[in-house]
């Protein structure tokens, strides 16, 4: 398993996250951040940081979050509204740099 950005980052994206992480797999979407499940090596750095305790083991990810542990695999693995591509794994945030793209679960989220 791996860590998980779940509700509490959208619409705050502190991104004190983004620093603490070894391996620069916290991707930059438009309304929160993701955690490439594949890149992430389960280190735990960047869940003290942030401050709104929004990134979670996903082993201990509540009920009423559980859908984000399958959404930071979408948000890499499908083709996001306005891409024509997925994200893929690219090995690195700041390479890529921000998506500009949510997926739709995020996109509608409280809306
Ligand atoms: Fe979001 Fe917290 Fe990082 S608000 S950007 S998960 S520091
Ligand atoms: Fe990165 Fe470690 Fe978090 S690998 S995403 S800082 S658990």
């Amino acid at each position: 398993m791996t860590f998980v950005v779940t509700s509490a980052c959208i619409d705050v994206k502190d991104a004190a996250c983004v620093g603490e992480c070894p391996v620069d797999c916290i991707y930059e979407g438009d309304r929160k951040l993701y955690i490439h499940p594949g890149e992430c090596i389960d280190c735990g750095a960047c869940e003290t940081a942030c401050p709104v305790e929004a990134i979670m083991n996903a082993k201990l990810v509540p009920a009423a979050e559980i859908e984000f542990i399958a959404d930071e695999e979408r948000f890499f693995h499908t083709v996001l509204p306005g891409r024509n591509t997925p994200v893929g794994d690219p090995g690195g945030a700041g390479r890529l740099g921000p998506v500009r793209a949510d997926t739709p679960f995020v996109a509608g989220y409280g809306r």
